[in-house]
């Protein structure tokens, strides 16, 4: 089946840095673009700008995706722009320190914001998409969680386990015409990456970050009709890394 007309894709943490990528490139692809952010108002509003600009659909939609109810989330994309047919799982923090250091508040925040809220967006996106036999989940993993990487074992903890979470879920619904995959990225240049350590590229095979809008092009895909037969899996954007 091929992407139902008015099919809206919500996009978290989408105001900047891949979030906002993902959000210009799904909109490039035909997809009216729900850019979720939770307090940087100006930035959701400039790529909805930018996706208009270039003759694209878009609304910003306020939310924090650890507080709340998802469902008040995505009533408030489809009064905007229509129903909502694929999700992107990408809002994520960092909160380092090693194991022996880190503190509960530093290991609940993480899991809360990149794995709980997964799981509580990707449950309710699922029902309509189901009912509509059509649909797309695709979460932002990371290189860390199937690699090591000492001082997040927090983080780590959260994307692999955003990872198993979107293999089971891909059993749960490949029958109904939805597919849910992941994506890992390596390093790339944002801001959360702003205070990395020289001499950290001698660990990526392309001795080069990535770009925002390399991630959004593994998203893109597997967003579209194209992937209709993928699912279950984590598509690598990292130069190398996990090689
Ligand atoms: P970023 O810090 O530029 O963007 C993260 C976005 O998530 C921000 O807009 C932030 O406001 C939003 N966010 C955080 N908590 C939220 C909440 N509770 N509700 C709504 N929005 C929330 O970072 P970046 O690099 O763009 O990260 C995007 C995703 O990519 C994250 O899941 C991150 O873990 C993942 N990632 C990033 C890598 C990198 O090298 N930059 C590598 C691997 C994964």
């Amino acid at each position: 089946m091929s992407r139902p007309e008015n099919a809206t894709a919500l996009v978290t943490g989408a105001s900047k840095g891949i979030g906002a990528a993902i959000a210009r490139a799904l909109a490039a692809d035909g997809w009216a673009v729900a850019v979720n952010y939770r307090s940087d108002e100006d930035g959701a509003k400039k790529v909805v700008a930018d996706i208009e600009e270039a003759g694209g659909r878009a609304a910003a939609v306020h939310g924090d995706v650890t507080n709340g109810e998802p469902k008040d989330l995505f009533k408030a994309c489809e009064d905007e722009l229509g129903p909502v047919l694929a999700l992107v799982n990408n809002a994520g923090v960092r909160a380092d320190g090693l194991t022996i250091q880190l503190e509960d508040e530093q290991w609940q925040s993480v899991i809360d914001t990149n794995l709980t809220a997964a799981f509580r967006m990707t449950r309710t996106a699922i029902r309509p998409m189901i009912r509509a036999r059509y649909g797309r989940v695709v979460n932002v993993a990371s290189v860390v969680g199937p690699r090591a990487n000492a001082g997040q074992p927090n983080y780590a903890a959260a994307k692999a386990g955003l990872i198993g979470f979107t293999k089971t879920v891909a059993h749960e619904v490949a029958r109904r015409g939805v597919t849910i995959n992941a994506v890992a990225p390596g390093f790339i240049e944002t801001d959360m990456t702003a205070d990395l350590p020289e001499g950290v590229m001698q660990a990526v095979p392309a001795r080069r970050a990535g770009t925002p809008d390399e991630v959004a092009a593994a998203v893109r895909f597997l967003a579209s009709d194209d992937a209709s037969y993928v699912t279950g899996t984590t598509l690598y954007v990292d130069g190398g890394m996990s090689a």
